[in-house]
């Protein structure tokens, strides 16, 4: 009966070793995948220390920022996978300032409106330069280039959202980028200390950041 007929021995053997091929390919496709997305992000974290330079000329700032994040990220209690995730997407949040002319990235001054409208492309451009991979890492990158800046009462831009439907990371970046920028000398004022700073955080909680993140990260500042 069918049930004594068993594969040829040189049949399975050649089974077996097919399979071992299979799971040696994947192996070295795997490692190849690992190769790429690191090269994407090491070429994307450029971009982004290009891009800040542009504006800020400093590099301090966009590695801040990611620890931060991630920092705030667990302060309310987010896995901790992720919160790793967004140490490496939060630095690429300005990088869509590569698209923007020099001469108003840099303008001393107060922008004029048509100004304005070009210096707020740079959360579409950064998006779009994000979304070369499918990536998990850079589908985040890009949710938070496109919504960092967005604010509580839906008065930011570029959608105008409010509330929950700001995306919760580009929440939480909105937050480490305003608080940093602040806490940092600028070619145009000096640092203010991390009291005014977090006063200053304060001030804005529920019209432009959400207030349950602001508990929670002045907490922290204040317990260390
Ligand atoms: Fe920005
Ligand atoms: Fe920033």
């Amino acid at each position: 009966m069918y049930t004594n007929i068993s594969a040829p021995p040189d049949l399975s053997q050649q089974l077996y070793s097919h399979a071992k091929d299979v799971s040696l390919l994947k192996k070295e496709l795997d490692s190849a995948l690992l190769k790429i997305a690191r090269t994407e992000f090491e070429v994307l974290m450029k971009l982004s220390l290009v891009a800040e330079y542009k504006d800020t000329d400093t590099s301090v700032h966009i590695h801040r920022i990611g620890y931060m994040a991630e920092l705030l990220c667990l302060l309310m209690k987010q896995p901790p996978e992720f919160c790793f995730l967004m140490r490496l997407a939060a630095p690429m949040h300005d990088v869509g300032k590569l698209g923007i002319p020099d001469h108003i990235l840099q303008k001393p001054g107060k922008y004029d409106d048509a100004e304005r409208n070009i210096m707020n492309q740079h959360p579409a451009i950064g998006a779009k330069i994000l979304d070369i991979s499918n990536h998990t890492l850079f589908q985040l990158a890009a949710k938070i280039a496109l919504s960092h800046h967005e604010k509580y009462d839906g008065s930011g831009y570029p959608y105008g959202l409010a509330g929950d439907n700001i995306p919760f990371v580009g929440r939480s970046v909105a937050i480490v980028d305003f608080y940093d920028a602040l806490t940092m000398d600028r070619c145009y004022r000096k640092a203010f200390s991390d009291e005014e700073g977090l006063e200053m955080l304060k001030a804005q909680e529920g019209t432009h950041f959400d207030p349950d993140m602001i508990e929670v990260f002045i907490k922290h500042h204040q317990n260390h």
